[in-house]
């Protein structure tokens, strides 16, 4: 029975471990997914562990996805452009260092838009931002990054792609795709998005789950756009975490259904 599980602090709330021991019971699979809270001043000390106890594969959250990188015995290209990881695999006792997390956005826009050639803009520059743009800029999108702090969204379009927009021109915002990444709307009832904005898109996705219909999909949805909650990027980057581990995917409305379970 092998072991695996998510650090990340706070880490309660997850919803990975529901998602992967019902992929492990689905699939017949003998192992056993938990959680593994780790705080930041500890995570040297928590690899070191991991490492110690034979953990099989690990997924990392906010907020070590950044400075996990050095502590690892390899980091995949692709990982390592991005400037984040989200999966560790053990192999044999290295720690191998990889990113799902632009696979998840690029497969929930997939299910409903093909992204080659939209113009998409990206709503904050955070970390959660920086799968998000790869993934656009990789499949052949567009891409026009507004935030807050606008010195952020000129360094994330510098590195991996786009152009930078000031925060306040996000009330003229148009174009086919918007992307929500940033925390506004978790566990509030607030929108960061103008809400005239949303008829002028296609597709809205947000990337925040908790509640599952935020209040900028619901605005979206009365704009007429369609819409993909954050479910979608987080159940996507799960089935190719799952693969890296195992070789197999895992069916998506099976570990939905998993998530959304937790979520009630
Ligand atoms: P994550 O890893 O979840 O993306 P983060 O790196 O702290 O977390 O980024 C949070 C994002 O939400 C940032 O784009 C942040 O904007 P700033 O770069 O200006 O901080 C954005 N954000 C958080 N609160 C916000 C608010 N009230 N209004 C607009 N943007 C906000």
């Amino acid at each position: 029975m092998d072991t695996y599980g998510i650090i990340g602090w706070p880490v309660a709330h997850s919803l990975s471990p529901a998602m992967h021991n019902a992929a492990f019971k689905s699939l017949g699979i003998r192992a056993v997914y938990g959680l593994l809270p780790l705080a930041p001043e500890n995570l040297a000390e928590g690899i070191k562990g991991i490492r110690a106890l034979n953990i099989k594969g690990v997924s990392v959250t906010v907020p070590h996805k950044e400075t996990v990188m050095p502590l690892l015995d390899e980091i995949d290209p692709v990982a390592s452009e991005i400037g984040a990881v989200n999966t560790i695999v053990n192999k044999d006792g290295r720690l191998l260092g990889f990113n799902t997390d632009w696979i998840g956005v690029k497969k929930a826009l997939e299910e409903k838009i093909a992204i080659s050639g939209q113009k998409a803009v990206v709503v904050g520059a955070g970390g959660a931002a920086k799968a998000v743009v790869y993934a656009l800029i990789k499949e052949g999108a567009s891409v026009a990054i507004y935030n807050r702090t606008f010195e952020k969204a000129k360094r994330l379009a510098q590195t991996l792609g786009g152009v930078a927009l000031p925060w306040e021109e996000l009330a003229s915002a148009s174009g086919d795709i918007l992307i929500q990444t940033t925390s506004v709307g978790l566990k509030e009832d607030k929108s960061p998005v103008p809400k005239e904005v949303l008829s002028r898109f296609k597709l809205v996705m947000d990337i925040v789950y908790q509640p599952l219909k935020t209040r900028l999909l619901r605005e979206a949805e009365e704009a007429g756009c369609e819409t993909i909650d954050g479910l979608s990027m987080l159940v996507y980057q799960g089935i190719e975490q799952f693969y890296l581990w195992f070789g197999a995917r895992p069916q998506a409305s099976l570990m939905r259904e998993a998530a959304e379970k937790e979520l009630l």
